[in-house]
Protein backbone atom coordinates (compact mmCIF):
# COMPACT_ATOMS: atom_id res chain seq x y z
CA UNK A 1 0.00 0.00 0.00
CA UNK A 2 1.85 3.31 -1.15
CA UNK A 3 1.49 6.50 1.13
CA UNK A 4 0.32 8.69 -1.85
CA UNK A 5 -2.50 11.18 -1.27
CA UNK A 6 -6.06 9.31 -1.66
CA UNK A 7 -8.40 10.16 -4.85
CA UNK A 8 -5.20 11.20 -6.59
CA UNK A 9 -4.64 7.55 -8.36
CA UNK A 10 -1.67 6.41 -6.54
CA UNK A 11 0.26 9.13 -7.44
CA UNK A 12 0.32 11.90 -5.92
CA UNK A 13 2.69 12.64 -2.77
CA UNK A 14 2.29 11.33 0.84
CA UNK A 15 0.27 13.06 2.99
CA UNK A 16 2.49 14.94 5.41
CA UNK A 17 2.31 13.67 9.34
CA UNK A 18 1.20 16.07 11.63
CA UNK A 19 3.48 17.35 14.93
CA UNK A 20 2.36 16.20 18.25
CA UNK A 21 -0.74 18.72 18.94
CA UNK A 22 -0.82 20.27 15.59
CA UNK A 23 -4.88 20.26 15.17
CA UNK A 24 -4.36 22.44 11.85
CA UNK A 25 -2.94 20.11 10.08
CA UNK A 26 -5.22 16.83 11.02
CA UNK A 27 -8.01 18.97 9.91
CA UNK A 28 -6.22 19.57 6.60
CA UNK A 29 -5.15 15.41 7.10
CA UNK A 30 -9.25 14.84 7.48
CA UNK A 31 -10.20 17.08 4.56
CA UNK A 32 -8.32 15.05 2.58
CA UNK A 33 -9.63 11.87 3.83
CA UNK A 34 -13.33 12.97 2.62
CA UNK A 35 -11.85 11.80 -0.96
CA UNK A 36 -10.81 8.38 0.41
CA UNK A 37 -10.14 5.61 -2.23
CA UNK A 38 -7.63 3.57 -0.18
CA UNK A 39 -10.11 0.48 -0.37
CA UNK A 40 -13.41 0.10 -1.75
CA UNK A 41 -15.54 0.75 1.37
CA UNK A 42 -16.29 4.36 0.00
CA UNK A 43 -18.41 3.25 -2.85
CA UNK A 44 -21.64 2.54 -0.23
CA UNK A 45 -20.74 4.29 2.31
CA UNK A 46 -22.51 8.21 2.61
CA UNK A 47 -19.31 9.75 3.74
CA UNK A 48 -16.18 9.11 5.64
CA UNK A 49 -16.07 9.29 9.70
CA UNK A 50 -12.97 11.05 11.03
CA UNK A 51 -11.95 10.97 14.90
CA UNK A 52 -13.58 13.73 16.75
CA UNK A 53 -11.74 15.37 19.70
CA UNK A 54 -9.73 17.68 21.25
CA UNK A 55 -5.68 17.83 19.75
CA UNK A 56 -3.73 17.21 21.54
CA UNK A 57 -5.76 14.63 23.78
CA UNK A 58 -4.60 12.76 26.90
CA UNK A 59 -7.04 9.64 25.73
CA UNK A 60 -7.53 8.39 22.47
CA UNK A 61 -10.44 5.79 21.92
CA UNK A 62 -9.89 3.72 18.87
CA UNK A 63 -13.16 1.80 17.74
CA UNK A 64 -13.93 -0.46 14.81
CA UNK A 65 -15.85 1.32 12.01
CA UNK A 66 -18.86 3.70 11.72
CA UNK A 67 -22.22 2.20 12.19
CA UNK A 68 -25.80 2.83 10.24
CA UNK A 69 -25.97 6.23 12.10
CA UNK A 70 -22.34 7.52 12.20
CA UNK A 71 -22.29 7.08 8.68
CA UNK A 72 -25.78 9.32 8.09
CA UNK A 73 -24.63 11.34 10.60
CA UNK A 74 -20.60 11.81 9.89
CA UNK A 75 -20.10 11.55 13.49
CA UNK A 76 -17.92 8.82 15.23
CA UNK A 77 -20.07 6.95 18.32
CA UNK A 78 -23.50 8.44 17.96
CA UNK A 79 -25.06 5.79 17.42
CA UNK A 80 -26.58 2.40 20.28
CA UNK A 81 -22.51 1.73 20.69
CA UNK A 82 -21.98 5.89 20.74
CA UNK A 83 -24.79 5.90 24.52
CA UNK A 84 -22.96 2.87 25.65
CA UNK A 85 -19.44 4.35 25.40
CA UNK A 86 -21.15 7.57 27.20
CA UNK A 87 -22.82 5.77 30.00
CA UNK A 88 -19.34 3.75 30.40
CA UNK A 89 -17.28 7.15 30.12
CA UNK A 90 -19.59 8.87 32.38
CA UNK A 91 -18.92 6.15 34.72
CA UNK A 92 -15.38 6.31 34.95
CA UNK A 93 -15.49 10.04 35.78
CA UNK A 94 -13.74 10.49 32.11
CA UNK A 95 -15.87 13.92 30.12
CA UNK A 96 -15.94 12.47 26.79
CA UNK A 97 -15.37 15.99 25.02
CA UNK A 98 -11.91 15.63 26.83
CA UNK A 99 -11.02 12.67 24.59
CA UNK A 100 -10.13 12.16 21.23
CA UNK A 101 -12.42 9.45 19.24
CA UNK A 102 -11.71 7.37 16.28
CA UNK A 103 -12.21 4.27 14.55
CA UNK A 104 -9.45 1.74 12.94
CA UNK A 105 -11.64 1.85 9.61
CA UNK A 106 -13.60 5.18 8.75
CA UNK A 107 -16.21 4.14 6.20
CA UNK A 108 -19.07 1.98 7.03
CA UNK A 109 -19.28 -1.14 5.73
CA UNK A 110 -22.75 -3.14 5.28
CA UNK A 111 -24.76 -5.44 3.33
CA UNK A 112 -28.37 -4.94 2.74
CA UNK A 113 -31.04 -7.47 4.72
CA UNK A 114 -34.55 -5.90 3.32
CA UNK A 115 -34.71 -2.49 3.89
CA UNK A 116 -31.80 -2.25 6.46
CA UNK A 117 -28.03 -2.07 6.30
CA UNK A 118 -26.16 -4.74 8.35
CA UNK A 119 -22.64 -4.06 9.63
CA UNK A 120 -19.90 -5.91 8.24
CA UNK A 121 -16.55 -6.73 10.06
CA UNK A 122 -14.00 -4.89 8.04
CA UNK A 123 -11.23 -7.25 6.59
CA UNK A 124 -7.60 -6.77 6.98
CA UNK A 125 -6.45 -5.17 4.03
CA UNK A 126 -9.44 -2.60 4.66
CA UNK A 127 -7.84 -1.77 8.03
CA UNK A 128 -4.62 -1.53 6.56
CA UNK A 129 -5.47 0.59 3.90
CA UNK A 130 -7.39 2.83 6.64
CA UNK A 131 -4.19 2.88 8.83
CA UNK A 132 -2.67 5.63 7.15
CA UNK A 133 -5.58 7.92 8.62
CA UNK A 134 -5.23 6.31 12.33
CA UNK A 135 -1.10 6.83 11.72
CA UNK A 136 -1.68 10.68 11.41
CA UNK A 137 -4.45 11.18 13.77
CA UNK A 138 -1.94 9.32 16.20
CA UNK A 139 0.45 11.39 15.67
CA UNK A 140 -1.47 14.98 16.06
CA UNK A 141 -3.51 13.96 18.95
CA UNK A 142 -0.38 12.58 20.62
CA UNK A 143 -2.22 10.60 23.18
CA UNK A 144 -0.99 9.53 26.66
CA UNK A 145 -3.06 6.36 26.32
CA UNK A 146 -4.57 4.56 23.23
CA UNK A 147 -7.56 2.42 24.19
CA UNK A 148 -8.47 -0.12 21.74
CA UNK A 149 -12.51 -0.95 21.20
CA UNK A 150 -12.93 -4.14 20.52
CA UNK A 151 -10.72 -6.94 18.25
CA UNK A 152 -10.71 -4.59 14.82
CA UNK A 153 -8.75 -2.15 16.91
CA UNK A 154 -6.18 -4.09 18.30
CA UNK A 155 -5.30 -4.82 14.66
CA UNK A 156 -3.52 -1.43 13.90
CA UNK A 157 -2.15 -0.81 17.18
CA UNK A 158 -0.02 -4.10 17.85
CA UNK A 159 2.42 -5.37 15.43
CA UNK A 160 1.60 -8.79 16.59
CA UNK A 161 -1.78 -10.48 16.34
CA UNK A 162 -3.47 -10.65 19.69
CA UNK A 163 -6.92 -10.78 21.25
CA UNK A 164 -8.66 -9.09 23.95
CA UNK A 165 -8.48 -11.95 26.36
CA UNK A 166 -4.86 -12.17 25.92
CA UNK A 167 -4.55 -8.00 26.37
CA UNK A 168 -7.57 -6.63 28.60
CA UNK A 169 -6.47 -5.80 32.42
CA UNK A 170 -3.34 -5.06 31.17
CA UNK A 171 -0.91 -1.86 30.18
CA UNK A 172 0.69 -2.60 27.12
CA UNK A 173 3.07 -0.43 24.26
CA UNK A 174 1.66 -0.38 21.00
CA UNK A 175 3.57 0.10 17.82
CA UNK A 176 3.05 3.65 18.15
CA UNK A 177 4.72 3.40 21.27
CA UNK A 178 2.26 4.84 23.52
CA UNK A 179 0.39 3.16 26.64
CA UNK A 180 -2.33 1.18 25.13
CA UNK A 181 -5.74 -0.53 27.03
CA UNK A 182 -7.53 -3.29 25.58
CA UNK A 183 -11.21 -3.37 26.13
CA UNK A 184 -14.33 -5.12 24.62
CA UNK A 185 -16.05 -3.03 21.85
CA UNK A 186 -19.19 -1.01 23.18
CA UNK A 187 -21.86 -2.77 20.75
CA UNK A 188 -21.17 -6.09 22.38
CA UNK A 189 -22.86 -4.86 25.90
CA UNK A 190 -25.86 -3.49 23.45
CA UNK A 191 -26.41 -6.69 22.01
CA UNK A 192 -26.46 -8.06 25.92
CA UNK A 193 -30.05 -8.84 26.84
CA UNK A 194 -29.48 -9.95 30.19
CA UNK A 195 -30.02 -7.39 32.70
CA UNK A 196 -27.33 -8.87 35.39
CA UNK A 197 -25.08 -9.90 32.40
CA UNK A 198 -25.11 -6.48 30.63
CA UNK A 199 -24.14 -4.70 34.29
CA UNK A 200 -21.14 -6.96 34.80
CA UNK A 201 -19.94 -5.89 31.23
CA UNK A 202 -20.47 -2.41 31.20
CA UNK A 203 -19.09 -2.67 34.46
CA UNK A 204 -15.69 -4.65 33.26
CA UNK A 205 -15.65 -1.62 30.50
CA UNK A 206 -15.51 1.26 32.95
CA UNK A 207 -12.95 -0.90 35.00
CA UNK A 208 -11.18 -0.73 32.12
CA UNK A 209 -11.62 2.94 31.27
CA UNK A 210 -10.57 3.95 35.24
CA UNK A 211 -7.48 1.48 34.06
CA UNK A 212 -6.63 4.38 30.91
CA UNK A 213 -7.48 7.22 33.04
CA UNK A 214 -4.79 5.91 36.13
CA UNK A 215 -2.55 5.17 33.68
CA UNK A 216 -2.31 8.93 31.98
CA UNK A 217 -2.49 10.17 35.41
CA UNK A 218 0.72 7.78 36.08
CA UNK A 219 2.11 9.32 32.81
CA UNK A 220 1.57 12.97 33.15
CA UNK A 221 1.43 13.35 36.48
CA UNK A 222 -2.11 15.25 35.28
N1 LIG B 1 -19.01 1.31 16.30
C1 LIG B 1 -17.75 1.77 16.15
O1 LIG B 1 -16.78 1.03 16.21
N2 LIG B 1 -17.59 3.05 15.91
C2 LIG B 1 -18.58 3.91 15.83
O2 LIG B 1 -18.33 5.07 15.59
C3 LIG B 1 -19.89 3.41 16.02
C4 LIG B 1 -20.08 2.11 16.25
Amino acid sequence: MSDAVPGTGGTGPAHPVPGPGDGRALRVVAESAEGCTRCDLYRDATQVVFGEGPVPAPIMLVGEQPGDQEDKAGHPFVGPAGRILDEALAEAGIDRTTVYVTNAVKHFKWEPRGKRRIHKTPGASEVAACTYWLDREVAAVAPAVLVALGATAIKPLFEKRSTIGALRGTVQESRYGVATVVTVHPSAIVRIREADERRAALDALVADLRLAATTVAERTGA
